[in-house]
């Protein structure tokens, strides 16, 4: 491919880590406002570290409306006063380090809020192309999704996700010129974004972070076909962190680890929508027939499923074609969920189906992510008031997947100490919901398993990024060989399950961890939602 030369090495670690995602806005509210905020992450990394995750990132916290959540950047420079300010960054990221946690933040590259300072001067200066603007044409209307100027520019601009999110220009691959709003990405307005950008990642890299999460990442560049120039411009981004943070990592929200790995980005997420193996890949593990944004998935079977009518063959099939394009399995990240898609614990689905999940995303060569509360099993809330832009236009609303994080049976769940009534969004109404403190106690617990499967993942490099994968089954159970020392069994379905195999010696492998999956000479048994790590 044409400017990637040789591909930066990874750090290690973030090829070794594990992942943890946190919505600022629920995970810990430490000034009684009912809105969780930097401080509160602080006080709870003690928690983080004796979980074993080596790496969080955070969702926007920057100065924003909240009209999407803080995706909505108004101040890419400066902290949103209800999270704190940069000392609190910084010290963050500094108590973190002590731990062995590396801090990520949000970076949201193509687009802002309409009331971002560049927008509002844009929308009074025909002159300026820091946004894609276009004039009206001879009757008035505006080129197709364009969206009209609220300022004494004529025209309108066009959007890049909400109507209130303008697109920043970095230019179109293909311009035209009768229709001068596509730019060349040379053109003064896109350098003038590039230039920003640096601008914004070197302010928080110089107080401490390690990199970011890149929000559409993939939408860049208008009109580029294959994207190939919007690959150009995040390697040019990666050249630049090569000479000043060589260390510092990009994780491209693009839902392609095939395209952006070569585009110059530490890793990618497997998410649920994106290119041609990425969407396929999430939803057939554990979201088809779970999840319920749109109507299509709840169609679709997913492996994670408790009547066993998936199969992992999909999944495996992506992460294949994936790895053949880009050869390194941890620049491939597998979340658990996230602020946008539904959490584990939804629908469907019952909690004796999260430990086998867990078991697989722990000993799989991606690098796995956490979503905060997925290691009790948090569920997904039903019924929620459209939070902050959490509807989207397809009417499928996110809030269910980012109510407080439960830490114990306090008030509020020990959240926040405001009344209920104040909160971010409702603690989980079941009076049965999972707690961390809860959970710690209880040496069966979700949350003891997902931490001993950590720690067994950090003990034995075999079961992580550099170990080999041998599948022997991608049914019921799904049976794979890590660095020929450990064999994985998972079953999900809520029946036995037997794999017939021709290697004698598996009969004399030792259990590491196990919940019902025995080994003989011929078979494999995997009793229902169970799963084993066994020892060669
Ligand atoms: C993806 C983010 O994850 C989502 O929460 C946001 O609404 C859109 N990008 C727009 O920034
Ligand atoms: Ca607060």
């Amino acid at each position: 491919m044409e400017g990637a030369g040789p591909r930066m090495a990874v750090p290690s670690w973030l090829s070794d880590a594990v992942l943890y995602q946190i919505y600022p806005q629920s995970f810990a509210d430490s000034n009684g406002d009912g809105i969780g905020d930097l401080r509160g992450i602080t006080e709870h990394l003690d928690y983080l570290a004796w979980l074993g995750v080596t790496a969080v990132w955070l969702n926007p916290c920057f100065v924003s409306p909240m009209r999407d959540a803080g995706y909505d950047v108004a101040d890419y420079l400066a902290i949103a006063p209800r999270y704190g300010d940069e000392h609190d960054v910084a010290k963050l990221a500094e108590q973190a380090g002590a731990r062995g946690i590396r801090l990520l933040l949000d970076l949201v590259p193509g687009h802002t809020s309409d009331t971002h300072p560049w927008f509002m001067a844009s929308a009074d200066d025909p002159a300026d192309h820091r946004y894609i603007w276009a004039d009206p044409g001879p009757d008035g209307a505006l080129p197709e999704g364009f969206v009209r100027s609220p300022g004494t520019r004529p025209g309108g601009y066009r959007p890049n996700f909400f109507d209130f999110q303008p697109a920043l220009n970095f230019g179109y691959a293909r311009p035209q010129a009768d229709e001068p709003w596509r730019q060349d990405v040379t053109a003064e307005g896109p350098q003038a974004n590039r230039a920003a950008l640096r601008t914004i990642m070197d302010r928080w890299l110089r107080l401490g972070v390690s990199g970011f999460r890149v929000d559409m990442a993939y939408s860049l560049v208008k009109d580029d076909p294959d994207r190939a120039e919007t690959s150009r411009l995040w390697r040019e981004v990666r050249g630049w962190l090569d000479q000043t943070d060589p260390d510092a990592v990009l994780l491209s929200e693009w839902g392609d680890p095939a395209v952006a790995v070569p585009a110059g980005f530490s890793a990618d997420f497997f998410l649920h929508f994106g290119g041609p193996t990425n969407g396929r890949a999430l939803r057939s593990l554990w979201s088809n027939g779970v999840s319920t944004e749109y109507p299509e998935w709840a169609n679709e079977r997913c492996y994670f499923d408790a009547a066993g009518r998936g199969t992992a063959g999909t999944f495996l099939a992506a992460y294949q074609d994936a790895l053949a394009a880009i050869g390194e399995p941890g620049r491939i990240v597998l979340p658990t969920a996230n602020h946008d898609f539904a959490r584990l614990q939804a629908g469907p689905r019952t909690p004796e189906q999260l430990p086998p999940a867990f078991a697989f995303l722990l000993t799989f060569p991606t690098l796995p992510a956490i979503y905060y509360g997925d290691e009790i099993g948090m569920r997904d809330v039903p019924g929620l008031p459209d939070t902050e832009g959490s509807v989207m236009r397809s009417g499928y609303n996110r809030a269910g997947t980012r109510t407080p994080m439960q830490w114990d049976s306090t008030p509020n769940a020990g959240f926040s100490a405001a009344p209920a009534a104040r909160l971010y969004l409702p603690i989980d109404p079941d009076q049965a919901r999972p707690t961390i403190a809860g959970q710690r106690a209880s040496q069966d617990s979700l949350l003891n398993t997902v931490r001993d499967l950590i720690a067994l993942r950090g003990a034995h490099p075999e079961l992580g990024h550099s170990g080999s994968l041998e599948v022997l089954s991608d049914g019921y159970p799904l049976v794979y060989l890590r660095g020929g020392r450990f064999l994985v069994a998972v079953n999900p379905s809520d029946s036995t399950r037997v794999l017939t195999h021709d290697r004698p010696a598996l009969a004399e492998a030792t259990a590491v961890r196990q919940t019902g999956v025995t080994l003989d000479r011929a078979t494999v048994t995997a009793g229902p939602f169970s799963y084993g790590i066994f020892q060669l």
